[in-house]
Order: C-alpha cells, then sequence, then structure tokens
C-alpha cells in the first residue's frame, strides 16, 4: 500500500487542545436568547409539563429569569404572555394592560440597556379561537385584517419598551406594515424580528401547552409546508425588501437546508429558534437515560450555529450560557 502523501485529517484531531485550535464554530452566551412566557392571573410559577424546567411565569419569577439571564451573559429575552381571557380579536394583545404589555414595561423599567427586552409580536396567545390573525365570516384568517391589528399591537409593545418585536405570524406584508405604522409613530428605533420562515410544524405542540392554546385544526394557511425548501428563500427575500432587521427561521434543527440558504443570501442577521418540540425531544430521551443531556444539547446549538444561524432562541440559553463561563 502506497502511503507517502496519504492525506492525513486526524492529525488535527489528536488532542483537545488541537481539536479547540482548528474548530470553525463556537457557542458564546450573546448569541443565545432565552424565551420566557408570563401569565396573568397566577401565583406561583406553573410549570409547563411538556417542556421541563420552563414554567409560566409571575411578574416576580418573570424578574429573577431575566436576572439570572443576564448574569448569565445571555443577548437577550422574548416575552410571550399568557392572558386571562381571551376573545375573537385578540383584545389583550393590545390593551396597554394586557399581560404582555404589562410585564414588558415592569422588565423594561427594571433592566433597561442591560438586556435586549423583546416580544412576540403574534395573537395566537389572545384569540379565543387560537389563530395567529383574526376571522372572517367564513372563519378563515383574514390577512389584511389581521395586518391592522399586528400593527397596533406593534405600537403598544414598543410604547411598553420592547426592542425587538418577533413576527411569528405569517401574514403576507406584516414586517411592511408594522415598520411603516411604527414610523408613523415615531419609533423608528423599534427594530423587527421577522419570523421569515416559519413551517407548520409538529414540533411547536409543547408551545401550545405553554401558553394554553385554544387552537382547533392547523395553521397551515399561513404557516409554510414543511416540504418546501425555495418557498423558505423567498420568505425571507420578500421580509428583507420589506425592512427586516432580523430575519429568522423555525423550527431550526430539522430546518438546517433552509437556513443555510437564507444565511447565504441575507444582509441581515439570521435568527433560528430552537422551539419547545426539540427542547421536549432531547430533555425527554435524557429523563430515560436514552441520551447524554448536556452533549446532546451543546451538538444542537452548535449545529445550528454551523449552518448559518448568528443567534439561537432555545429553552437553554440561561443553562448553556452559565455552561460556558
Ligand atoms: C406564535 C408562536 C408559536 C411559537 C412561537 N411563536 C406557536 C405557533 O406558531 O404555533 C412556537 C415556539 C415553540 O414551539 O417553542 N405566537
Amino acid at each position: 500500500m502506497e502511503l507517502n502523501g496519504m492525506q492525513r485529517p486526524r492529525r488535527l484531531r489528536q488532542s483537545g487542545a488541537v481539536r479547540a485550535l482548528v474548530r470553525e464554530t463556537r457557542i458564546h452566551p450573546q448569541q443565545l436568547v432565552m424565551p420566557l412566557f408570563v401569565a396573568e392571573g397566577i401565583a406561583e410559577p406553573r410549570p409547563i409539563s411538556s417542556m421541563p424546567g420552563q414554567f409560566q411565569h409571575t411578574l416576580d419569577s418573570l424578574a429573577r429569569a431575566v436576572e439570572d439571564s443576564v448574569d448569565a451573559g445571555v443577548g437577550g429575552v422574548m416575552l410571550f404572555g399568557v392572558p386571562q381571557e381571551k376573545d375573537a380579536e385578540g383584545s389583550g394583545a393590545t390593551d396597554p394592560n394586557g399581560i404582555l404589555n404589562l410585564a414588558t414595561g415592569f422588565l423594561a423599567e427594571r433592566f433597561g440597556d442591560a438586556t435586549v427586552i423583546q416580544t412576540d409580536l403574534c395573537l395566537d396567545e389572545f384569540t379565543d379561537h387560537g389563530h395567529c390573525g383574526v376571522l372572517d365570516d367564513r372563519g378563515r384568517v383574514d390577512n389584511d385584517r389581521t395586518l391592522e391589528r399586528y400593527n397596533a399591537m406593534a405600537i403598544a409593545q414598543a410604547e411598553a419598551g420592547s426592542q425587538l418585536l418577533g413576527m411569528s405570524g405569517m401574514m403576507d406584508g406584516q414586517v411592511a406594515a408594522a415598520r411603516e405604522a411604527l414610523d408613523a409613530a415615531g419609533r423608528e428605533d423599534v427594530a423587527i424580528l421577522a419570523y421569515s420562515a416559519k413551517y407548520a410544524s409538529a414540533l411547536y405542540g409543547p408551545f401550545r401547552e405553554a401558553v394554553d392554546s385554544s387552537l382547533q385544526g392547523d395553521r397551515k394557511t399561513y404557516q409554510q409546508d414543511p416540504a418546501n425548501r425555495r418557498e423558505g428563500l423567498r420568505e425571507a427575500l420578500l421580509d428583507l425588501a420589506e425592512g427586516a432587521d432580523v430575519v429568522m427561521v423555525k423550527p431550526a434543527s430539522w430546518y438546517l437546508d433552509v437556513l443555510s440558504d437564507v444565511a447565504e443570501a441575507s444582509t441581515v442577521p439570521v435568527w433560528a429558534y430552537q422551539v419547545s418540540g426539540e427542547y421536549a425531544m432531547i430533555e425527554g430521551a435524557a429523563a430515560n437515560g436514552w441520551i447524554d443531556r448536556d452533549r446532546a444539547i451543546a451538538e444542537s446549538v452548535t449545529s445550528i450555529l454551523r449552518a448559518g444561524g448568528d443567534t439561537v432562541l432555545t429553552y437553554w440559553a440561561i443553562e448553556l450560557a452559565r455552561s460556558l463561563r
């Protein structure tokens, strides 16, 4: 066998030191965003059974969680509200005293610029039918009337003190509409994170428990078909043209091809959301002793960054950031 001149990639794997020296992808705490849930009318934080270790927070426990994420060096927090009352229009979403706006103001006052307070801008947590928009008289999600609700939400969240609005509703034209509404209100300073390529995924299952979702049916008329790769890029390019400050792909791990496409084409930061089902699958397998939990968490987040994500929304953000220090 002729071995002279043989390529030997193993040379660079011989020790931890050399592997660290040639490593291409690293996780930094500031690249992580912690999603947090705040519920109206509860006296104690309430565990979310399908997301072990995650809670519906009270205002007090929410503030402690944000403090933990700041201490751990996490880049920011993304807030979701769980209201007590829901209606067809999702009134709680635009009420300054609605739980999400209230919590945002509470945190903005306490934390100021010490972290980046971000809010979910979508109606599904606030509507009694559980859809991300308002319905027309035939029960279909009415795109353009929903934009009016989103615009009002954008203003309410900006006024409450949110710095980055996470537009997760997948309505056509939502970024352009909200940008225009914000600018007209003198809030050019508030940024928009577009959940650009958001797929109709089974991986949102645990989240539906987390926000006490009342959805019957599915979101397939607005969220994307998991089979479509090209369309993910199309959605991201549209959001770029509409003025998105950040674009996102969601879920993350099963959509790394889409993430890679978007990362290649984007002129703004590209984020990815490691969603509730991705979290639950690893936690569930680890609880059964079927997988090495810590390695699986680090590998999953590393892979999302390797595929081209700049920042990852992950329910492990605080824990992972701590472990990196
Ligand atoms: C919509 C929204 C959802 C998630 C984030 N924003 C739910 C959905 O689209 O059904 C899911 C996040 C997760 O599963 O972790 N407000």
